[in-house]
């Protein structure tokens, strides 16, 4: 009796998982837009991709889970570098459009959690609360960012940072574009060791330079 309970109950909580899988990956195309928030990572920390500590010296973004394509460890979007570019804000009362145009170019190294209601909410066939389906958490404050970075208008608003931007984010070339392509400590020139770390220096999408979903590869959620 006992192992006939313990037996249905494994197939409950089997079926239970079924249910919440969020879905496929987004298949996102090279250039869009998204929302961008920001996060603290401590200086030399090695975020879910496993990239090394030094590219915490040059501006990283963890991306929202279901365009980063794992939910644990490493994914596709690891070592991807883009160009993000300031549009506006509109959770502030009124929506602030910026008189300059601010953008970076961060290289992914961290994965932001899927959540129910969050920025990181975004699935294939579901928008985050911003209507957007890919958000970026830019690591910021960050050495490699100026403090003043994100435009403001402190004497209207009452405050500086508005937490959440409209984006428009452009697929580049790593090498070519990120400021720390020079420092090969830096880029993470690490392939697909096992099941540690994966990210490469300049992924195009390509298998062989292009990290896999951990999550997929072990069966994860
Ligand atoms: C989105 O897809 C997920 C997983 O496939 C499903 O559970 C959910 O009901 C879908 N939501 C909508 C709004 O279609
Ligand atoms: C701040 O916002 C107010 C109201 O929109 C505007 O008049 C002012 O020029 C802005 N100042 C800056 C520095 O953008
Ligand atoms: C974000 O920017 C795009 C492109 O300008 C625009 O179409 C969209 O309405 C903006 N979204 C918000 C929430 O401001
Ligand atoms: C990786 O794949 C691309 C295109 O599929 C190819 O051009 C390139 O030579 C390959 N690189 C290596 C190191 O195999």
């Amino acid at each position: 009796m006992l192992a006939l309970t313990v037996f249905l109950f494994s197939v409950f909580h089997a079926l239970h998982a079924a249910d919440s899988v969020p879905g496929p990956w987004i298949d996102y195309p090279a250039d869009g837009t998204a929302t961008m928030t920001h996060y603290t990572i401590p200086d030399g920390y090695i975020a879910a991709c496993g990239c090394v500590g030094d590219s915490t010296k040059y501006p990283t973004a963890a991306l929202s889970q279901m365009a980063y394509g794992s939910s644990t460890a490493y994914g596709p979007a690891c070592g991807r570098c883009f160009k993000l570019t300031l549009l506006n804000t509109y959770t502030s009362d009124p929506p602030f459009f910026p008189n300059v145009v601010k953008s970076l170019v961060v290289k992914v190294t961290d994965l932001c959690p899927l959540s129910e209601a969050g920025w990181c909410s975004g699935r294939q066939n579901k928008t985050n609360p911003g209507g957007q389906y890919l958000n970026f958490d830019l690591a910021f404050p960050s050495r490699a960012i100026p403090d003043d970075f994100f435009p403001s208008n402190e004497s209207f608003y009452g405050y500086k940072d508005f937490g959440v931007w409209n984006i428009s984010y452009q697929t580049v070339p790593c090498l070519s574009n990120w400021a720390g392509a020079k420092n090969k400590a830096a880029l993470g020139s690490v392939a697909d060791l096992g099941d540690s770390v994966c990210c490469p220096a300049n992924p195009t999408g390509s298998p062989n330079d292009t990290c896999p979903s951990f999550s997929d590869d072990n069966s994860i959620p």
